[in-house]
């Protein structure tokens, strides 16, 4: 296999820096040496550089870091990003459930899928957990076009059987498409599923029931959902299920609270909640652009941390109103701030990288490009727009990695790279 090494700036945050004073590992002047896909070699060039001196070297044009993985983003709402006017409830009526509808269609799923994955890569995004619709079929499409892209995507099949017309299955529907899915897909590619219920007001108790049994089935499988994100839906959720001492109870009343859950936003938690998360081992993709813009909240990063929770970083696209995992982590720090938090950016990082690739059981894999990990990553150009470039001009590195959260985007990803090979590269700063 032939060995291919990039000089550049390395920077990534393997573990929380909250927990790991060393988890930052930065190489000014590093090489990064990859084989058949792999990281094989990490270092500082001067360490390193004799080791490989037959092999060829590309310098790459910036501060390069691991792929970001994306915690949580539904790919059927691209085309919705930007609907304006509701909150949550209000907002899936009106916006979402028609779009999803259209789902039905294959050729309208491929097209979608195929917009979607790009618009990650582009972003530097090259791991996600997603959402399709409660169709197979966009299963399909999106497992394909991730395929052909050699992404690491982990979805699964929407399960809804209280949604509207035309985006409603059943109890057994529900079941047997999913086994379907994870028989056709287990084990291709770089590949993953997910049991997905919409949330607990999307299934009868019978479906968060079978969900439950699935997974127990299922061991490998992650379990993917929302929750406690909106006052109305939490509202909503107790009405119904007056058993339950909490939205998350109702999750675990029916088997769906394991270390393999990944639970999207967590905005209106209990203490009690947060206690049984950190037992269950359960986790959380915080969502800052998506709370902001249904008016749902801000994170309660000074509670999930007093309760050691495992987090991640989502765009939540629709309702999340970038692509960019960046812009996303730059959010993050606002939400933390407005609860009188702070977010160090190199903690950022690692939610957006190492730490969400943690909560979807691939952090052995991707996240922080170590020796024996896949070689995903971006290269983020620090003068991508006249004012990243002035503001770090005399920058040091936390001050250039918060610029590029607070004033960067789509626009500061030069380059990304997917198992080795560059699948993106930007025509112009
Ligand atoms: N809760 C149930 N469905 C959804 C969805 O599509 N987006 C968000 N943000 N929350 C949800
Ligand atoms: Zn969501």
């Amino acid at each position: 296999m032939t060995i291919h090494a990039y000089r550049a700036e390395l920077l990534s945050v393997g573990q929380d820096p909250r927990d790991a004073p060393d988890a930052v590992r930065h190489e000014a002047d590093g090489l990064l040496v990859v084989e058949g896909g792999a990281v094989i070699a990490r270092g500082a060039y001067a360490d390193l550089a004799e080791r490989y001196a037959d092999v060829p070297v590309e310098t790459l044009p910036g501060l390069v870091v691991p792929g970001f993985v994306d915690a949580h983003v539904h790919y059927p709402q691209t085309d919705r990003i930007a609907s304006h006017g509701e909150q949550l409830l209000d907002w899936l009526d009106r916006h979402i459930f028609p779009a999803e509808k259209a789902f039905v269609d294959r050729a309208h799923a491929d097209a979608v899928a195929a917009f979607f994955l790009d618009e990650l890569l582009r972003n530097g995004t090259t791991s996600a957990l997603v959402y399709p619709t409660v169709h197979e079929q966009s299963v399909d499409a999106l497992f394909e076009a991730a395929l052909e892209r050699r992404m690491r995507i982990v979805s699964g099949k929407v399960l809804m059987d209280l949604g509207p017309e035309g985006l409603r299955d059943t109890v057994a529907s529900g079941r047997a498409e999913t086994e379907a899915l994870i028989r056709r897909w287990r084990g291709r590619g770089r590949l993953g599923y997910a049991v997905t219920p919409r949330f607990a007001l999307a299934s009868t108790d019978a479906q968060l029931a079978d969900a439950g049994a699935l997974v127990a089935e299922h061991p490998d499988v992650l379990i993917h959902t929302h929750l406690a994100e909106n006052v109305h839906e939490c509202a909503a959720v107790e009405a119904r299920f007056t058993e339950a001492a909490d939205y998350l109870d109702v999750y675990d009343r029916f088997c769906l609270v394991t270390a393999r859950s990944v639970f999207a936003h967590g905005i209106h938690l209990s203490d009690r909640a947060c206690a049984r998360l950190h037992e269950s081992g359960a986790g959380i993709a915080v969502c800052p652009s998506s709370n902001l813009f249904l008016g749902s909240g801000f994170f309660n990063f000074g509670q999930a941390d007093r309760h050691k929770l495992r987090l991640g970083l989502g765009t939540d696209v629709g309702a999340g109103t970038s692509f960019s995992m960046l812009y996303t982590a730059g959010l993050a720090y606002q939400a933390a701030l407005a609860r009188e938090e702070r977010l160090d950016p190199f903690r950022a990082l690692w939610l957006a990288t190492a730490g969400s690739a943690a909560l979807l059981h691939i952090g052995d894999k991707v996240g922080a490009l170590e020796v024996g990990q896949e070689a995903d990553f971006a290269v983020l150009d620090c003068a991508a727009t006249p004012l990243l470039a002035r503001r770090t001009r005399e920058a040091d590195l936390a001050e250039r990695l918060f610029a590029l959260q607070i004033l960067g985007d789509d626009r500061a990803v030069a380059r990304t790279y997917v198992l080795g090979e560059c699948v993106w590269q930007r025509t112009q700063p």
